[in-house]
């Protein structure tokens, strides 16, 4: 017999933002003094060791990219989204930008200081972590593209180089447990953590 379907009732909306829930990553580059400004972000997705980043045009992380090719792209969990807010209001940049500025962004050199959080070196590249990170994966980046249907922000390419992650939420040698980790989300300008978890794919190995 088939399968009745109650069809939900769709409307065309126009939406200000299109966030729709993806982790926030605290990105670390080099600034030029050889300080470490640190950008949240949510804008990223990982295939295998390549992750991409949404960058926009006008901040002082794609400036730091541009000049400096290394970040570490440090995943905070939802314990830190406090932390986050902190650096919300502002940017690297000196002068802020206009368009910033109207957005009522202000300038801030120790981002570390402003957020409250702890740098710790990193192996391979300039940029440092940030401790209390539970993933911290230092990249290399590989490639910036600007697309032409939209002159705002970055495509940024970068490769994973070190994953580094807290002892308490690994399993065995090279598992994250995801019963352990869970990343802070930011689902249309709101912070979330998970819920509980529904079920796995066939091929999860944990
Ligand atoms: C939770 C959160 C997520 C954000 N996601 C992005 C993003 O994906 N891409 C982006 O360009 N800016 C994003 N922003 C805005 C940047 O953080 C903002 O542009 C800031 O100026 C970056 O700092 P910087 O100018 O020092 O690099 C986000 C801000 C917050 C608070």
């Amino acid at each position: 017999m088939k399968k009745m379907i109650m069809i939900p009732k769709t409307k065309i909306i126009k939406p200000k933002v299109l966030y729709y829930g993806t982790p926030v990553i605290l990105l670390t580059t080099w600034n030029e003094d050889e300080t470490v400004n640190i950008s949240p972000i949510s804008s990223s997705w990982v295939l295998g060791d390549c992750i991409v980043l949404g960058i926009g045009l006008g901040g002082k992380a794609i400036e730091n990219l541009e000049r400096h090719p290394e970040c570490v792209i440090n995943v905070p969990n939802p314990s830190l989204w406090e932390n986050v807010e902190k650096l919300a209001p502002f940017t690297g940049k000196n002068p802020v930008p206009e368009n910033k500025k109207e957005n009522g962004f202000t300038y801030a050199k120790d981002k570390y200081n402003v957020s409250e959080l702890t740098p710790i070196d990193s192996v391979s590249v300039k940029p440092s972590r940030i401790i209390e990170c539970p993933l911290q994966i230092e990249a290399s980046v590989r490639n910036i593209r600007i697309p032409d249907y939209s002159p705002n922000f970055a495509i940024v390419e970068t490769q994973a180089i070190h994953i580094h992650a807290h002892n308490e939420i690994i399993i065995g040698e090279n598992h994250i447990d995801p019963n352990k980790w869970s990343p802070l989300i930011y689902n249309f300008r709101h912070y979330f953590g998970l819920g509980n978890e529904l079920g796995k794919t066939f091929r999860s190995e944990t």
